[in-house]
């Protein structure tokens, strides 16, 4: 499984855009051919807020269900909701899939809020793959070697990750990576994502403030290293691997 495959699967509803494609197709149609067009109908299906792979009581302590109820049914959701907003006036970019939509606008200024939602939708879905109740520890086999030959070991890799993590600057992610044979610890601000570099995404902690404030105020540092020792998903980091 590749570090796309999870996500590139989304689900789509004929939701809002979905209709208002249909009326328009309808309207179209009575003024041309006849038919609706099933390109535009096919174009024209809204993003859908993924479900949470785990019961939001499910990562308690280390993540509160009040934490992550917040941060999945009101922020996650909010940019599900933004974007399809966003795309209700570009039937181009409306047709893309996640994945491509956010490669196609990453570095367009003009398009910056499509690619905000866009991508803080993919890093939240990787996100919570990325966090499993039966988590933490050290991951094996092939992925461990990995660790040992890019970071040392893996205490090494541990340290990396925290301290990207503790030092992003503001709001942002801290990331697990494959470069090529090379696996790498970097850090993103605001919505950015390592899979517009060509970088395989492996794991990753959401740092921004409604990831942990709720539970941990001000102590970032104590909430990244919980999540490190207990809730880092190596199964999935694995399948990323492929
Ligand atoms: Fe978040």
């Amino acid at each position: 499984m590749s570090s796309m495959e999870p996500l590139s699967r989304r689900e789509v509803v004929h939701g809002a855009l979905a209709v208002g494609a249909l009326a328009a197709a309808a309207g179209a149609s009575s003024r041309s051919t006849g038919a609706a067009s099933p390109a535009i109908l096919l174009g024209a299906m809204a993003h859908e807020l993924p479900p949470l792979p785990y019961a939001d009581t499910a990562l308690d302590p280390v993540i509160s269900a009040k934490t992550l109820s917040f941060h999945y049914g009101k922020h996650h959701k909010a940019y599900v909701d933004n974007l399809n907003g966003l795309l209700k006036d570009l039937p181009d970019l409306a047709a893309l899939s996640l994945d491509d939509l956010i490669k196609k606008v990453a570095g367009d200024t003009s398009k910056a809020g499509v690619f905000n939602n866009a991508a803080q939708i993919w890093n939240h879905t990787f996100y919570w793959k990325s966090l499993s109740p039966k988590g933490g520890g050290k991951p094996t086999g092939k992925l461990l070697d990995k660790i040992n030959t890019s970071f040392g070991d893996y205490d090494k890799f541990k340290e990396a990750l925290a301290t990207a993590a503790k030092t992003q600057f503001g709001s942002g992610w801290a990331w697990l990576v494959a470069n090529g044979d090379k696996l790498e610890i970097v850090k993103t601000p605001n919505a950015e994502t390592p899979m517009t570099q060509g970088k395989k995404c492996l794991l990753t902690i959401d740092v921004w403030e409604h990831a942990y404030y709720l539970d941990y105020q001000n102590k970032r540092p104590d909430y990244i290293t919980a999540v490190i020792e207990k809730l880092l998903n190596w199964e999935f980091a694995a399948a990323n691997l492929g």
